[in-house]
Order: C-alpha cells, then sequence, then structure tokens
C-alpha cells in the first residue's frame, strides 16, 4: 500500500485523537534515514521523540533483540526473574547522579513511570502535594497529565483531575515569567517554590517537586546553571523530595547521561524511559536506595515492566553510548546544530530564540522579535514544508512555535549538513511564500 492508501485506512480504522505529523509510512529505518512505503529517503531530526539516540537499526541492538526473542520473551520479572533486568538497573544507578546508594526497577513508558515515582514519593515522605512547572511534559495518563501544563491539545476536555498539584514558573529565560534578565536576575525565578508556599502549600505537605532537566515539551527550555541547585536547596530545607523527570534529557541526549548532572543536581528520585531501550518499550525509576526500599514488597510492579526483550536493547544502548562516545559526539553535534541555526537567526527574524544543551537543541519562532509574539502558523506551515522537502520533524512549545532538532547521536556528519541545508531551504521557501501571499 503506498502513503495514501495507508492514510485512508488509517481514517478508517483509528481514531482522529491519534497524532498524526504527515501522511508517511514506513518501510525501513537505517540509522538517522527513514525510508517510507514508496521508496522515499527522509532525513530524521526528530529520532521518534528523542528515542533512537543510538540511530534506527544499530547492528547491537538488532542482534541483541534477535538473540533474546529467540530464548524467552516474557516471563513477569516478578514471576521468574533473568539477569539482563539486574544488570540494566545496575547501570542505570552508577550513570544517575548522585554518589549514593540507588535502586531501580521498570516499567513500560515515561508516564508510568512518572506515575510510580510520585507514588514512591508520598509514600517515603508520608505527604501528598506536588508542584510541577509551567511548561511541563509528564505524560497523557491521569496523574502524569494532570502534572503536565500545556492545556492545548493534551489537558483539554479530559478533566477533571489529580488533585494536591500546585504549579509555579520554570526558568525559561527567552519569556521570563518575572520580566527580568539573566544573570543580573540573580534567578530570581527560584524564589517562586518558597513563595508558593506561602501563597498556594504549606510546604509540609509538598511530598516531591517534579522537574524536567531541560524542559521537552515545553520547548527545550535550558534554566540557568544555578537554578536546579537552587530549587534543590529549597526542597531540602523543607525535607521535599526532588524528582527529575529525564525521560526526554537522559541517555547521553545532553552530552551526559542525564541532564541534572549539567546542574550538578543529584535527584532524589529519577525517571527515564525514551532512548532507554532504543525503541522498545521501557521505562524506569530510580532512587535513593531508602526511598526506593520504603515502600513494601509488591508495592509497585506492572506485567510486562522490564521486559527481557527490552532490557537487552537497553544494555545494547548503554554499550553503544560508551564504545562509540556518544556522549562527546552529542556535544560535538549541538554545537553544530547551535552555530548553523544561530547564523540562520541572523538572517531570518522569525527565529526569536535558539538554544539547547548537547543535542538537545529548538529554535523558537516569533512573529516579531522584539514582541516576541509566537509564530505558531509560521512553525506549522514550515514543519510540514520540512516533510515535504525529506525532513522528519517535531515542534514543541506551549504556542507549538517551536521546532526540535533531535538527532540521532549516530548520524553522519554528512548526513546532518543535508539535513540542515533543508532547514535551511525551507525557511527561505516558506518565508518567500508568506512574504508573496502578503503582497511583499
Ligand atoms: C519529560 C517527559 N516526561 C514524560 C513523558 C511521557 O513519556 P511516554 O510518552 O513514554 O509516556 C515524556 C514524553 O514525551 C517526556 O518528554
Amino acid at each position: 500500500m503506498d502513503n495514501a492508501e495507508l492514510t485512508a485506512l488509517r481514517a478508517s480504522t483509528i481514531p482522529r485523537g491519534v497524532p498524526a505529523t504527515a501522511p508517511v509510512y514506513v518501510a525501513k529505518a537505517q540509522n538517522a534515514l527513514v525510508t517510507d512505503v514508496e521508496g522515499r529517503e527522509y532525513i530524521d531530526f526528530a529520532a521518534g521523540i528523542g528515542v533512537m539516540n543510538v540511530g534506527h537499526c544499530h547492528p547491537k541492538v538488532v542482534a541483541a533483540v534477535k538473540e533474546q526473542a529467540g530464548l524467552y520473551s516474557h516471563t513477569c520479572f516478578g514471576l521468574v526473574g533473568y539477569e539482563s533486568y539486574l544488570r540494566l538497573a545496575e547501570k542505570v544507578n552508577r550513570h544517575a547522579p548522585g554518589d549514593f546508594a540507588k535502586r531501580t526497577f521498570f516499567l513500560n513508558s515515561g508516564a508510568e513511570a512518572v506515575e510510580n515515582a510520585v507514588k514512591i514519593a508520598r509514600y517515603a515522605t508520608g505527604r501528598k502535594s506536588i508542584v510541577a512547572f509551567e511548561d511541563a511534559f509528564h505524560g497523557r495518563t491521569y496523574m502524569t497529565l494532570s502534572l503536565t501544563s500545556q492545556v492545548s491539545p493534551y489537558k483539554v476536555g479530559f478533566g477533571p483531575y489529580a488533585s494536591d498539584i500546585y504549579r509555579i514558573p520554570y526558568a525559561y529565560c527567552y519569556r521570563c515569567p518575572l520580566a527580568l534578565t539573566y544573570p543580573g536576575c540573580g534567578c530570581e525565578c527560584a524564589a517562586l517554590l518558597q513563595n508558593a508556599f506561602d501563597k498556594h502549600v504549606n510546604a509540609e505537605d509538598v511530598a516531591a517537586v517534579i522537574a524536567e532537566p531541560v524542559q521537552g515539551e515545553g520547548g527545550f527550555i535550558v534554566p540557568p546553571a544555578e537554578y536546579m541547585g537552587m530549587i534543590k536547596r529549597i526542597c531540602d530545607d523543607h525535607g521535599i523530595l526532588l524528582i527529575a523527570d529525564e525521560i526526554q534529557t537522559g541517555m547521553g541526549r545532553t552530552g551526559k547521561w542525564f541532564g541534572m548532572e549539567h546542574w550538578d543536581v543529584a535527584p532524589d528520585l529519577m525517571t527515564t524511559a525514551k532512548a532507554l531501550g532504543a525503541g522498545f518499550p521501557i521505562a524506569g525509576v530510580t532512587g535513593r536506595q531508602e526511598i526506593m526500599d520504603s515502600v513494601h514488597p509488591s508495592g509497585v510492579g506492572t506485567t510486562f515492566g522490564g521486559n527481557p526483550v527490552a532490557c537487552k536493547a537497553g544494555l545494547a544502548v548503554f554499550d553503544i553510548i560508551e564504545t562509540e562516545g556518544l556522549l562527546d559526539r552529542a556535544v560535538v553535534l549541538g554545537d553544530h546544530i547551535l552555530d548553523r541555526l544561530h547564523a540562520l537567526q541572523e538572517q531570518h527574524p522569525v527565529i526569536g530564540d535558539v538554544r539547547g544543551v548537547g543535542a538537545m537543541v529548538a529554535m523558537e519562532l516569533v512573529e516579531d522579535p522584539i514582541t516576541k509574539k509566537p509564530a505558531g502558523d509560521f512553525a506549522k506551515t514550515f514543519r510540514a514544508k520540512l516533510y515535504e522537502n525529506g525532513v522528519v520533524n517535531i515542534g514543541a512549545g506551549t504556542y507549538h512555535n517551536v521546532v526540535r532538532f533531535l538527532v540521532p547521536l549516530t548520524i553522519e556528519d554528512s548526513t546532518l549538513a543535508r539535513g540542515l541545508d533543508i532547514v535551511e531551504q525551507t525557511l527561505a521557501q516558506v518565508e518567500a511564500a508568506a512574504g508573496s501571499a502578503a503582497g511583499h
């Protein structure tokens, strides 16, 4: 079937609520290239939402998965255990920030990991409230959707949401919630957490603050260097746990194993998913041993969590990141993308901001660089054109005006350069079309 036939089949089989960015159906994918059912090749600048950090069909992942699938594919870890689960937990514990004993267990999706981190934080502290951030994304199940900030398309129509969740602004410097400028501001926004304890919720009722080290769906919002440390200190002062949601930032994406390392913060609990299994669904909750062990036996668990095939894929991912130097590679790639985007920004005022850490880079599009009015419509047209021109891409941002660059960390230099050339050409193309539509 071709793309059009599959699009028609889709319309007659699945609900419209399932996201559909472009009418493209994959036949195969290799490293940073995706080939559709009509034989057309695309450069992958989305990596399945930051999942394919080691590239599509890495030979080590394929070999590990094939071998495991022929041995056993499921026992339920709670009924019959297997070593790969333990080895993967060992790896995550070793690489997670914090020089203390840790424990990890596995689940199936990012949302499920966040759900469990919240359960454990409440259990360990005996407190009920959770503080989350504006522009945060933590998933689409009821607790995680309650923690997620963005209303459209995620929250609209799905309430009521979980109670005892409080929200404060994040350190979004491009759109500072306090209209201040870094570094002169002294990171005043971190004090909004303390402020919440005076105005919204008793600090002694708060189990945890949950934060993405760099906000993902919010638009790759990078806080200043000292921000997370300030948040952590306020948490510590009140006996509140810090949950780092590393689902998008983890597994080498930012040039470190986990994003919090950039801020020199060791969270009490951490969630992982996405790139951990190179496309095989697996997620984890990692935390200080005493917090994780506070929960009674059988208090947490799931049928599929830590599936043996996914665990083997996860071990291969760790191996690949280590042996192929992908942490360093993420920095090189990110610097290169940032340089190209900064150069483009000089010629295209629609690029209001360029930001990122490691290979987690984004550009925020605006109608006017002074007013910073979000250019959501432009971004939508640009992204659709980018697909047409052969680049799989992904947006972000509360106002849908951010374009993310989430390339596999294994992408070849030439493929990256080709993709960035297409970005440049597409930008000019969409600007020209917008200009002629406006009669310029
Ligand atoms: C930071 C963060 N947390 C949680 C999630 C939810 O993960 P999943 O889609 O696997 O449930 C995501 C997904 O984009 C995410 O980026």
